[in-house]
C-alpha cells in the first residue's frame, strides 16, 4: 500500500462543495428509483477519502424518496482520510463503517463488496491504473445480484483556462496517463461494463470555476503537473463525467 498516492485532506475539503453541486442529479434520480421500497440498503463507497460522497448522497437519496436505512461502508487505503470521515457528522439516514483496502487487492475488494446494493466512487476512476479499474468491473460483474454502480466526477481531460495557456491541458493529461487511466478512464470503464452486459449511462459534469480558492489551488496543481508556467487564471472549465451502470 505504501506506493499509493495520499490525497491532501485540505484539497478534498476545498473541492467538496463544488463537487456536491456538480454531480448529475439525473443519474442520482435513476439510482434512487432502483432503491424505493427497500427497508435497508448497503452502500459501498470505493476511494471514499474523507467521506464527501456520504455527506452528499445519503441525504440526497432520502430526499429522492429512498426511505431505507442506509448502511455505508467507506473504503480507502488511506487510514487518515477514513478517520476524518468518521470524525465528521454522519447524515441522519446513514450508519457508517470503514474498511482499509487497496483496490488492487481483488480478494479484499470482493469481500468488501459482498452484499452491496449500491457501489459508488467519486473522483476515483482517473487515478486508477487500467488493471485495477478492470479488476473492479470484473468483481462487480460476478456479484449476484449485481449492485447499482455510480462513479462520479471522473476527470476526462482537456481542461481550459482564461487566459488560455498553450500546452497546459496536454501536459496535465499526459501526466495523468503516466500515473493511471487519467482522461481515458470514463470511456475505458464504460466499455468494460458494457462488454459485461451492464446498461451504462454517462453524463458530462464539468466544474466551471470562477475566482475562488478552489480555482487557485486547482491551477497551481494543474500547472505543476503539466510542467508549464502561466498567469493565474480568472476562470476554468474542468471536464468531468458521471457514469451509472445498472
Ligand atoms: C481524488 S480522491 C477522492 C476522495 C473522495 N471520493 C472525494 O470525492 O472526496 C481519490 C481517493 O481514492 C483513494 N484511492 C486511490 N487509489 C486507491 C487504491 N488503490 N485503493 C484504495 N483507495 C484508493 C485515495 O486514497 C483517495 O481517497
Amino acid at each position: 500500500m505504501s506506493e499509493l498516492e495520499n490525497f491532501d485532506p485540505d484539497w478534498l475539503a476545498l473541492r467538496e462543495p463544488v463537487d456536491h453541486g456538480t454531480r448529475s442529479a439525473r443519474l442520482e434520480e435513476l439510482l434512487a428509483a432502483r432503491l424505493t421500497g427497500r427497508d435497508r440498503v448497503r452502500v459501498v463507497d470505493l476511494g471514499a477519502g474523507s467521506g464527501s460522497t456520504l455527506r452528499h448522497l445519503a441525504p440526497r437519496l432520502a430526499e429522492l424518496g429512498v426511505a431505507a436505512a442506509q448502511d455505508w461502508v467507506l473504503v480507502d487505503h488511506d487510514a487518515d482520510l477514513l478517520a476524518r470521515a468518521l470524525a465528521s457528522p454522519v447524515p441522519a439516514a446513514a450508519s457508517v463503517t470503514t474498511a482499509r483496502v487497496d483496490l488492487a487487492d481483488r480478494e479484499a475488494v470482493r469481500e468488501v463488496l459482498s452484499g452491496a446494493d449500491v457501489v459508488v466512487g467519486s473522483a476515483l476512476l482517473d487515478v486508477l491504473p487500467a488493471p485495477v479499474a478492470d479488476g473492479l468491473v470484473e468483481v462487480l460483474s460476478t456479484l449476484d445480484p449485481r449492485p447499482a454502480v455510480l462513479f462520479v466526477l471522473t476527470v476526462t481531460g482537456g481542461a481550459s483556462t482564461d487566459p488560455a495557456v498553450a500546452g497546459a491541458a496536454e501536459g496535465f493529461d499526459a501526466d495523468q496517463r503516466a500515473r493511471g487511466l487519467g482522461p481515458d478512464a470514463a470511456g475505458h470503464v464504460a466499455a468494460a461494463f458494457t462488454a459485461r452486459g451492464w446498461s451504462v449511462q454517462r453524463e458530462a459534469t464539468p466544474w466551471r470555476l470562477g475566482p475562488s480558492p478552489l480555482l487557485t489551488a486547482w491551477a497551481r496543481g494543474w500547472f505543476t503537473a503539466a510542467g508549464v508556467a502561466g498567469p493565474d487564471p480568472t476562470a476554468a472549465v474542468v471536464p468531468h463525467e458521471d457514469l451509472l451502470a445498472l
